[in-house]
């Protein structure tokens, strides 16, 4: 099966990227533009998730009504995709969290894993894994080979920017997941970077320049 890449097309998405695009933006304006593309992709990764009829009394009537029947656990990966996770929990107050925590070493770009905490079984769930960035794809495919450990076989990624590199890791090593993103960018730069990107994600969004 090949992946679905979806690729977000919204002008608010296109208005918030190139805030956090633009080297000069702080971290609090970095945060609010980052909430505010978070909420639009996942508005539109879960526009279609199943729902089941129900009725619901009205001050005047009965009327049709429909509620979320998914079961959904989400997997931000640390510490980027937690700033992706705030927005989430808006939209999925119900959800389930697991975590996973990774970080590429800073010679070789290849991801450590420091910290997993995934629910034991993800068989019927619907597992949707939040990182911001992807650039040679590392992270993001040990993140869906965790989660497949736990018998994950519904996943979406949702990522903000990434790198034709990391995509096509993507595509050969995990081609059943389905990848939500609002941009593709040109190329990955000697340090693993993308080009022209928004720059260290994690260290931007928490002020650790
Ligand atoms: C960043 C980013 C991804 C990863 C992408 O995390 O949030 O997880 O790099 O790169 P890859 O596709 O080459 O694996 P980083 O390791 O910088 O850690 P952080 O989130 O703690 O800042
Ligand atoms: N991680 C980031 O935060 N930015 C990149 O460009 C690549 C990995």
């Amino acid at each position: 099966m090949n992946n679905k890449i979806h690729k977000i097309e919204h002008s608010l998405v296109k208005h918030s990227l190139s805030v956090l695009r633009d080297k000069t933006t702080k971290t609090e304006m970095f945060r609010r533009h980052t909430a505010t593309v978070s909420q639009i992709i996942l508005a539109d990764v879960l526009k279609n998730i199943a729902t089941k009829e129900i009725s619901v009394e009205t001050q005047l009537g009965v009327a049709k009504g429909h509620k979320v029947q998914e079961k959904i656990v989400i997997v931000p990966v640390l510490r980027a995709g937690l700033s992706m996770l705030f927005p989430a929990r808006d939209f999925l107050p119900w959800a389930a969290v697991g975590f996973i925590g990774l970080e590429r070493d800073e010679n070789t770009a290849i991801a450590r894993e420091y910290y997993q905490n995934l629910p034991k079984d993800l068989g019927n769930k619907y597992t949707l894994i939040l990182d911001p960035m992807l650039a040679t794809g590392g992270s993001l495919v040990d993140t869906i080979t965790a989660v497949k450990s736990k018998q994950a076989k519904s996943i979406s990624a949702v990522c903000i920017v990434g790198a034709p590199e990391g995509i096509k890791r993507l595509q050969t090593e995990h081609p059943d997941v389905n990848l939500y993103i609002t941009a593709i960018d040109s190329h990955l730069d000697e340090n693993k970077f993308i080009v022209p990107g928004l720059g260290d994600f994690g260290d931007r969004y928490f002020g650790t320049e």
